[in-house]
């Protein structure tokens, strides 16, 4: 098994993880104290916290995931994730929460990351988004002038948003240029609204006239017609997720012709029931076929993880050799967003 220290010693980046899922045990404490509110359920773990807002149901993608790991499915999921977001109320907590997100991806050996921050689960800055992202801004200058890693932020959407709030929002960020915001991106849920590529073409297409990255939730809780939205009518520029794209051959085809990069999160994948096991995940059969992966953890903290432990598990599990693991390195920095001059420094 190649060792943890190995790959934290790696230059890298990590491309698909959310800000929303970087809060420690410890962070929710503090923040729940702070705010005057009770931990639902026991304080035990995080595992307790974040199982308390699992559906009664767990709900299965495409394996036979019983949820065995717990956190019950992406509805549950990211009702915890609008719980936990919601205890952040004053900027200076903001920025705490930023700041301690870029400590932890350092002490991965995270050089640089694409971090997913989507305003409507922090809903105490509903009417404030923009104060919301200046004191995220402050976390992160702070880190780096502090020698931890570099973030760029991506601004997120909500797959149930309407259109017309998809466009305010692109037009915001193209306009005001919120500082570190370097994507447009969209996640959540996407079979509570339907196929709803279209619904967001007008909001993509002004963020690429605008001169912004994107990266689109995709392949995940939808088949392989969500990666092909994406691509087709939001302009990725990377898909995140994407692995349901496996069940299109073409599809797999045109990925490993182009330069569109799978954030591949596995562990999220079996955590969340869209894969029952490592056997059925098709990370190496991607991969094999030219897809250009790097591995992700989404949401380190509540599914139990780090960096360099997801990938010492795909190592292996898919029998990689150290030259597969320093390619998967390279294309970590390849697909990131990061600007050109660290990008030569990393590779
Ligand atoms: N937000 C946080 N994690 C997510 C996931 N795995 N899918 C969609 N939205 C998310
Ligand atoms: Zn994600």
């Amino acid at each position: 098994r190649i060792d943890e220290d190995v790959i934290r010693a790696l230059p890298k980046a990590e491309v698909h993880v959310h800000l929303e899922g970087g809060f420690e045990l410890i962070d929710l404490l503090d923040l729940a104290k702070a705010s005057g509110e009770a931990l639902p359920g026991p304080a035990r773990s995080l595992f307790d916290v974040s199982t308390h807002y699992s559906p009664e149901l767990p709900e299965v993608t495409t394996g036979g995931a019983d949820h065995g790991v717990g956190v019950g499915g992406l509805t549950g999921f990211l009702r915890f994730l609008d719980w936990e977001c919601g205890l952040v109320r004053t900027a200076e907590q903001a920025a705490r929460t930023a700041y301690r997100f870029a400590a932890r991806e350092s002490a991965s050996g995270v050089r640089y990351a694409d971090v997913v921050v989507n305003p409507t689960h922090w809903n105490a800055w509903r009417d404030r988004v923009p104060a919301l992202f200046d004191a995220f801004a402050a976390g992160l200058d702070e880190a780096a002038q502090d020698g931890l890693a570099e973030i760029g932020l991506c601004a997120s959407l909500l797959r149930q948003q309407t259109p017309g709030e998809a466009v305010e929002f692109a037009e915001w960020i193209v306009g005001a240029r919120p500082r570190r915001v370097v994507a447009l991106s969209i996640d959540g849920d996407e079979r509570a609204a339907g196929r709803t590529g279209s619904r967001f073409a007008d909001a993509f297409g002004r963020a690429r006239d605008g001169g912004l990255h994107r990266t689109v939730h995709a392949g995940e809780s939808s088949g392989p017609e969500g990666v092909w939205d994406a691509i087709r009518l939001l302009h990725a520029e990377r898909i995140d997720h994407g692995v349901r794209a496996i069940e299109d051959p073409e599809l797999v085809a045109l990925l490993a012709d182009s330069d569109i990069s799978l954030g591949v999160c596995p562990r999220s994948n079996l955590s969340l029931g869209v894969y029952a096991d490592w056997s059925e995940h098709p990370l190496e059969r991607l991969r094999s076929a030219g897809v250009a992966v790097t591995v992700n953890t989404d949401d380190p903290a509540p599914l139990g993880t780090r960096l360099e432990t997801e990938w010492a598990v795909c190592a292996d599990t898919f029998d990689w050799t150290m030259s597969d693991v320093i390619g998967l390195a390279r294309t970590s920095i390849t697909a990131s967003f990061a600007p050109p001059e660290l990008r030569r420094d990393l590779l």
